[in-house]
């Protein structure tokens, strides 16, 4: 007979023995469910997917679970040719899902109406795919959701005030849709920070009170009204202006009917008178400025410090420059072309130069670069044509003898200079094959054609960060870091730095340009860049080669956002590969050196300089991560050939 002690510690393992079964099949059940929703995923809309080759899902292209491998917990292919419907029974049963990502494919039909299977999804991110429909009505249980990004796509219907469910919701993105109705009155979401509903033309009425302080473009192209876009018309909303409100308001009429005005109209007025005397005196300052040099073909408007290559010069504007540049000769009597580092082998003059056939390539706040060819092809050189700054001819020549010294595999060198009071040219050997920021946006089709991987991104980066480590360890600074000024070679796998210290060629009397992208915070004048400046600019442009995005008013024409500022909202949320550009998105052989990378950027964007890495460094650890990313591409090119 046993005593009842042991009868009960038999009972007790035989209970845990069972539960612990239950609990494993359990897992081994729901990874199997994980598996066949995925199967099916796979069967409705991406049937090249490489996937099935392993019985676990947790190793396929773009499937990440969690640490005990019993769930699958993210499902992240952008831009993987994805097509057609999503049907109920796929992502709607990877119910322990915690981010999902199919950006930029070309999914139709609706969002699957049992995406509120998915309570654990914290990060939705569907843009750029043709999805109709409304949004279901499950969506709006997913509590934990926090960046939903729906742009680009056709959904429809209202924007429902369940959203207001979605307390953690800190993105919200519906730009590019067909969203129609009005937006909740009552909107109230504590942790909004990203908002965009422009481009749903459908959408009118009042924009909704938390919203009044965002940004106007986010409500650019569509029929909303009142702050921050004009009043809304009170007595009757008809909305028969067919033009969408995308300036600001103008002020309201004086004299106005309206006895009471809400202390948010009182200030947007003000403003807006503000905003009104200040372009008044912009104006003022550009003509007297434009009368200064009536000479000069350039536009007034140079604070874009503009990107494209091959912008084939207007005829006008050619013959204007060497029209401008002749007649300076003429005045400036005996001045010649001063050669920096000794004479090339085929030396040429100021007249040779400004008989060479040349093009503009570059525009910017700096002034404009010219490509010259030489007459009977002697040689091709940049011209950069500083733009008119009052500084003394001795202190331009001691400057400009300092760069050329500064000699080093990944900065363009300077060959020679013209100084005369009106007109600075500096010549340097023309190099690479475009800039960094043609190829990364657009602009030249040649370049932008061709495929523009990880590895290539990391080794242009680590030529660009030799670059400025040289010229810090110089004991100078460049200034003026951008993807403008990084030339690219052509086997793209290699780039120049220009334009590095010239922004302290320009006289004390030059305005400051506004404020870009690349500028770090503590800094409010140019000329006075520090070497962590530089580390901060650095910085953006890693972030720009890794999410393929424009910082903010770098590049005309496109809309940049405050990179650091975006890339640190994305990150907060575990996922921070959807940071990352379509194109390389799916390199997953690189992905931890892409993480290295995005990691180091961060750093090098920290608000405070001292807590910034020196450029040494910098170059040091993209070196590694250059290394191991093709140490990675030889594993991989020898796995595709050995299966
Ligand atoms: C999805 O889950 C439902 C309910 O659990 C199940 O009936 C269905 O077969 C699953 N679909 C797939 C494709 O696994
Ligand atoms: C968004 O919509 C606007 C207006 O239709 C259009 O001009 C813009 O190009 C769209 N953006 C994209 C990226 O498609
Ligand atoms: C919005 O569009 C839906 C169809 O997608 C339609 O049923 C609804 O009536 C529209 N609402 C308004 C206010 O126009
Ligand atoms: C909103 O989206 C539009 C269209 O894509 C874009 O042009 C605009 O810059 C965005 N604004 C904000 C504040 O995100």
């Amino acid at each position: 007979m046993m005593p009842r002690a042991a009868i009960g510690l038999r009972v007790l393992g035989v209970v845990i023995a069972l539960w612990c079964a239950v609990l494993g099949g359990g897992a081994a059940q729901d990874l199997a469910a994980d598996t066949a929703a995925l199967l099916a995923f796979r069967d409705a809309v991406g049937r090249r997917l490489p996937w099935g080759a392993s019985s676990s899902p947790c190793g396929w292209r773009g499937v990440r679970c969690d640490a005990g491998g019993a769930r699958v917990v993210r499902l992240q292919l952008p831009g993987a040719k994805l097509v057609g419907q999503l049907p109920v029974g796929t992502v709607g049963n990877l119910t322990a899902l915690r981010a999902l990502s199919l950006r930029s494919n070309a999914l139709s039909g609706g969002i699957p109406a049992d995406i509120g299977n998915c309570g654990e999804l914290r990060a939705l991110y569907l843009q750029g795919n043709q999805l109709a429909g409304e949004i279901p009505e499950g969506f709006f249980s997913l509590q934990l959701l926090q960046r939903v990004d729906l742009s680009h796509n056709r959904i429809a219907g209202g924007v429902s005030p369940e959203f207001n469910k979605l307390r953690r919701l800190a993105t919200l993105y519906l730009q590019n849709n067909s969203l129609n109705g009005s937006l909740p009155a009552d909107l109230d979401l504590p942790r909004l920070q990203l908002f965009n509903v422009s481009y749903n033309d459908q959408l009118t009425g009042p924009v909704p009170a938390l919203l009044a302080r965002k940004p106007v473009s986010a409500f650019s192209g569509t029929g909303l009204c009142g702050a921050p876009l004009s009043p809304c018309a009170n007595p009757a909303p008809p909305s028969p202006s067919p033009s969408p409100p995308i300036l600001p308001p103008p002020a309201a009429p004086q004299g106005s009917k309206s006895s009471k005005l809400s202390g948010g109209a009182i200030a947007g007025i003000a403003v807006g008178a503000g905003a009104a005397l200040l372009v008044a005196l912009a104006m003022i300052v550009v003509l007297c400025f434009k009368r200064r040099r009536r000479k000069d073909g350039r536009p007034a408007d140079v604070d874009e410090d503009a990107s494209p290559v091959s912008v084939t010069v207007a005829r006008t504007d050619k013959s204007e420059m060497k029209r401008s540049r002749s007649s300076q000769t003429m005045a400036s009597g005996a001045k010649k072309l001063v050669f920096v580092g000794g004479e090339p082998d085929m030396p040429y003059d100021l007249e040779t130069l400004l008989h060479a056939s040349a093009e503009v390539v570059g525009k910017g706040w700096l002034g404009t670069t010219y490509r010259a060819t030489l007459e009977g092809g002697a040689a091709v050189v940049a011209v950069k044509r500083l733009r008119e700054a009052p500084i003394p001819e001795r202190e331009f020549r001691d400057k400009v003898a300092a760069l050329a010294a500064l000699r080093q595999d990944n900065l363009a060198p300077l060959r020679a200079y013209f100084y005369s009071r009106d007109e600075k040219l500096l010549i340097s050997d023309f190099v690479g094959a475009g800039a960094l920021s043609s190829l990364l946006h657009g602009g030249s089709g040649a370049v932008g054609r061709v495929r523009f991987g990880f590895t290539s991104r990391a080794r242009i980066a680590l030529a660009a960060a030799r670059g400025v480590a040289f010229i810090h360890g110089a004991g100078s600074s460049h200034g003026n870091i951008k993807s403008s000024n990084v030339v690219v070679n052509h086997t793209h796998d290699g780039a120049y730095l220009t334009d590095h210290g010239l922004v302290q060629l320009l006289g004390a009397a030059v305005p400051l340009k506004r404020v870009t992208g690349y500028r770090a915070p503590e800094v409010s004048d140019l000329r006075r860049a520090s070497r962590e400046a530089d580390v901060y600019s650095f910085g953006v442009l890693l972030l720009e080669l890794l999410t393929g995005r424009p910082p903010a008013n770098a590049v005309p024409g496109l809309d940049g956002v405050d990179l650091p500022q975006w890339v640190r909202a994305v990150v907060q949320v575990e996922w921070t590969a959807e940071v990352f550009d379509a194109s390389i998105a799916d390199e997953t052989h690189a992905e931890e050196e892409m993480m290295r990378l995005l990691k180091l950027a961060i750093e090098c964007t920290e608000q405070r300089p001292e807590r910034r890495p020196v450029m040494a460094e910098v170059a040091a650890r993209i070196e590694h991560i250059v290394d191991s990313a093709i140490r990675n591409a030889d594993v991989d090119d020898f796995e595709s050939v050995s299966s």
